[in-house]
């Protein structure tokens, strides 16, 4: 079920976000800090939270629009940290990973108000 492998997936992404902290405190080096930021909240807290979501409305979780909302949060929850990262790197270079990162989540959360709208309509999360 795709909150199960949204909640795993959020699962790892915490856990390299927390190793490259404590990299960074141990450099002292916080230039990629908003990268660490956004890879913790955005590809961790967030993505849970949505798998939460499915895995406790399962009527939500087996339909498509959840499936492709999943799919498409894990790769911008991803990708736009990365991209933050890769831009801070490169003297702001590259600038279109996180920005195009950041469209493909905002258009998962859009289907996320769908998917909670809907569901709460049906009254299938009563
Ligand atoms: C082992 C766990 C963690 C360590 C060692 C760690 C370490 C750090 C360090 C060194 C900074 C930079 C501080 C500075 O710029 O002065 C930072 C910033 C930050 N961290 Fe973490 N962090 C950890 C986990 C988390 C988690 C789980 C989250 C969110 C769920 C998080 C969210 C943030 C935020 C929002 C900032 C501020 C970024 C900014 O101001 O640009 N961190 N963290």
């Amino acid at each position: 079920m795709i909150g199960s492998l949204m909640m795993c997936v959020s699962a790892l992404v915490l856990l390299i976000g927390m190793v490259a902290g404590i990299v960074m405190g141990i450099r002292q080096d916080f230039l990629l800090s908003p990268a660490h930021a956004h890879l913790n909240l955005v590809g961790g807290v967030l993505l849970f939270l949505f798998g939460v979501y499915y895995r406790l409305i399962p009527a939500a979780g087996r339909s498509l629009l959840a499936k492709v909302q999943g799919a498409m949060h894990i790769v911008g929850g991803i990708m736009f940290p990365v991209g933050i990262g890769i831009t801070l790197l490169a003297n702001h270079a590259y600038m279109a990973i996180p920005i195009i990162g950041s469209l493909i989540m905002l258009a998962a959360m859009a289907l996320f108000v769908v998917i909670v709208l809907r569901t709460e309509r049906s009254g299938a999360a009563a």
